[in-house]
């Protein structure tokens, strides 16, 4: 088959919400400690003056345009004892750590995750702990952050030196709870029954935050189960899923449609419990742990820094595209994570370096906003697998259509203001270039003039990012339009028509 795109802007998906090009900033090798936060070591001007955040770190990440951070874990928060991080830095205390396996000194704790998020002009989500932590540590966790009231924790917060309530909206209940290395981790019955009554409690307290339970890979009987007992007390269902390369790019790139049927299969179990329930509530999706991320590459015991190349930019571009299509369901989502840890971000106590990845992220984050559009492509298609054997299992289940995927991959926004069609375009294969018609239905009069072009590519798949320099960044473009484009082989675009 031929490449061909139709696209029709009268044809609308949904609106496109910013919040799917979130962060999330655990715990967990160097995101928080030497990422985000590094007091004293830092010399002037890349410190942020009596803060200890970073400020080449922050500039990075508000070039992302990132609405939410997630915060503290991750697999970090089921062990996690929130009171440890608040108060006075020399007194709180240094615990051992029982996801990662190290030592945690609490010195940067919710009060200065709170501090970062108003640095960052993004909102805070806070993911509680459902392993050792108590349905009252949750409490009075809200209760610290939101509360206005003359009680105790709302006045512990006051005397750290915070007069006013932070409000956070976002409130995860558990992380991965149905992981064998989750410290408390439970059958989905036993989940269900607790994350139900947590969430009443967590409501009774303050009825204007949002909840998000605790799903799998949304796909699963975990998803099923806890989705029927928990619609009716949750805003949001979270799923997790990573993409792994195994150094083949094939396989690399097209991980993520495993990811957008998971989506679908997700969204009908949020329908049939709604069905079940009898209830019309709106219950969406929270992807809020997504990435490529290999772990025999990068160990999470060694802190998961991932080093980046090209391939693994077209998978992030792939993975966006699959946010977009399915903006009528997907409302937030978190890649993880933010800084070093899996990252775009990688930083020195010298500097920093923006990964392969930082750019498609960059370029959907600014550009990719709007009204989600529905594109027809026609594509030569990929037939063999598309997740490594390890997790078969959720190809066999998530595979799609005869395990057919596209090579031209797809995404288009009609801009706020009505007057742009925005494509975010991948072309994963690893050789051949394509010439591209795009043809555009009558709603449309994008057939001449000049076409703005951003390109991530590359001569070899494998190039990426480092101390040595960037080989792998965006390359802006006018091009004449004439109805064709020329994608280059193993690229990434976002283009323009006015
Ligand atoms: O993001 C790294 C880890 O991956 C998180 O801590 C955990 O939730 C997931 O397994």
């Amino acid at each position: 088959t031929s490449p061909v795109i139709h696209i029709d802007p009268a044809r609308t998906i949904s609106h496109v919400d910013p919040r799917i090009y979130s962060g999330f900033t655990e715990h967990m090798g160097r995101c928080i400690y030497g990422g985000i936060y590094e007091p004293g070591e830092i010399p002037t001007p890349s410190q942020i003056p009596n803060t200890g955040f970073r400020k080449d770190v922050l500039d990075a990440l508000r070039e992302l345009n990132v609405p939410i951070f997630r915060y503290p874990g991750g697999n970090f928060v089921s062990s996690y004892r929130w009171q440890d991080g608040i108060g006075p830095k020399h007194l709180r205390p240094r615990r051992p750590e029982l996801a990662w396996l190290t030592e945690e000194s609490n010195q940067f704790g919710t009060d200065e995750f709170m501090q970062f998020c108003k640095e960052m002009n993004a909102e805070p989500y806070i993911c509680l702990n459902m392993g050792t932590g108590t349905l009252e540590d949750a409490l009075a966790w809200l209760e610290y952050c939101n509360s206005s009231a003359n009680t105790h924790y709302a006045n512990l917060r006051r005397s750290n030196g915070h007069p006013e309530p932070y409000n956070v909206k976002y409130w995860s209940l558990g992380n991965e709870v149905w992981g064998p290395w989750q410290v408390g981790q439970m059958e989905s019955q036993d989940y269900a029954k607790k994350a139900f009554q947590w969430a009443k409690a967590m409501k009774l307290l303050d009825p204007k935050i949002e909840l998000i339970s605790c799903g799998e890979t949304g796909c699963t009987d975990w998803d099923r189960v806890t989705l029927k007992k928990l619609v009716p007390v949750v805003d949001y269902h979270s799923i997790h899923i990573y993409t792994v390369s195994e150094g083949n790019h094939t396989v690399n790139v097209m991980g993520p449609a495993a990811a957008e049927k998971a989506i679908e299969i997700s969204k009908s179990l949020i329908d049939l419990a709604k069905i079940e329930a009898g209830m019309e509530k709106q219950v969406t999706v929270c992807f809020d742990e997504w990435n490529v991320w290999d772990p025999v590459r990068a160990p999470g015991e060694k802190g998961a820094e991932e080093h980046y190349d090209l391939s693994d930019a077209l998978a992030v571009a792939a993975w966006l595209n699959v946010f977009v299509r399915k903006a009528d369901i997907v409302k937030i989502a978190c890649i993880a994570q933010s800084v070093n840890v899996i990252s775009p971000i990688i930083t020195s106590p010298k500097g920093l370096f923006k990964q392969t990845t930082f750019y498609p992220l960059k370029l959907f984050a600014t550009l990719m906003q709007g009204t989600s559009l529905n594109v027809h492509v026609a594509s030569p298609v990929y037939t063999g697998k598309t997740v490594p054997d390890w997790v078969g299992k959720l190809e066999n289940k998530t595979g799609g259509e005869d395990k057919l995927t596209k090579y031209i991959d797809v995404s288009a926004v009609l801009s706020d203001s009505k007057d742009e069609v925005r494509m975010a375009i991948v072309n994963r294969h690893a050789t051949e270039a394509y010439a591209v018609p795009i043809r555009f239905g009558p709603a449309c009069e994008c057939d001449n003039g000049m076409v703005k072009v951003y390109e991530v590519w590359s001569a070899d798949l494998k190039d990426n990012n480092g101390w040595d320099g960037e080989r792998v960044k965006t390359v802006e473009k006018d091009i004449e339009w004439t109805g064709e484009y020329e994608v280059k082989e193993h690229s990434f675009q976002c283009r323009f028509y006015p």
